[in-house]
């Protein structure tokens, strides 16, 4: 292939991050539709900025009407969605952004996907939460649909939902306010993005 993919001339990620003040992250928040992951994604955000930080979050639902909008459910479709999140982050995270993407990346293979591309920068983050409390919560009215069998391949019931074997931090919240999981989201990063010695 024709390409020549140019890094060594442009500004490096440490220009960046010293701009900044901070270090650039990727929290990944997986889970079930209605767990909570883009509550809690927003929760920390602001307290992020407020403190100065700069952030940024990837939303599922968000890219799916912009980016991703040629995307559907399907396990290859959902493959390409998770891809392209992974990629759009990387970008982010090497310009020193706070990056927190909220996606429901039900499958393993699509975590494994996403540790490949980010590597240490990925903090994997599972939120946690059964079906049948999203259902009760049903903020979106899908689970409803879903009953009705509206919704193909919905996540949990007809799409399967693998909860993550070793992520970095669970926060469950069935048993957690999401004021909680937010403060115990930021206290488990502050060592990753607090400006170090060099910046
Ligand atoms: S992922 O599985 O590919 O990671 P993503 O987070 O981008 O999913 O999108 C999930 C959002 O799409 C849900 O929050 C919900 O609003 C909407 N949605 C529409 N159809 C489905 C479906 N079949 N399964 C899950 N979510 C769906």
């Amino acid at each position: 292939m024709h390409i020549h993919p140019e890094f060594h001339r442009f500004l490096s990620r440490t220009d960046k991050e010293h701009l900044l003040g901070q270090r650039g992250i990727v929290v990944w928040l997986c889970g079930l539709s209605g767990s909570g992951k883009s509550t809690i994604a927003n929760a920390a955000e602001r307290v992020l900025h407020q403190q100065g930080r700069f952030t940024t979050i990837l939303d599922g639902d968000n890219l799916r009407s912009g980016l991703n909008s040629d995307l559907g459910f399907t396990d290859h479709d959902r493959l390409e969605n998770i891809r392209r999140f992974t990629e759009v982050a990387k970008i982010l995270v090497s310009q020193g952004v706070i990056t927190f993407v909220s996606a429901i990346t039900p499958r393993g293979e699509l975590r494994d996907l996403a540790r490949g591309i980010l590597g240490e920068d990925l903090f994997e983050v599972y939120v946690k939460a059964s079906y049948k409390t999203c259902e009760q919560r049903d903020v979106k009215g899908l689970y409803a649909k879903a009953a009705r069998g509206e919704i193909q391949h919905f996540t949990g019931k007809d799409g399967s939902f693998e909860p993550p074997h070793n992520p970095d931090l669970v926060l469950d919240t069935e048993s957690t306010t999401i004021e909680d999981a937010a403060f115990e989201l930021l206290e488990a990063i502050r060592e990753r993005i607090t400006s170090g010695a060099t910046l």
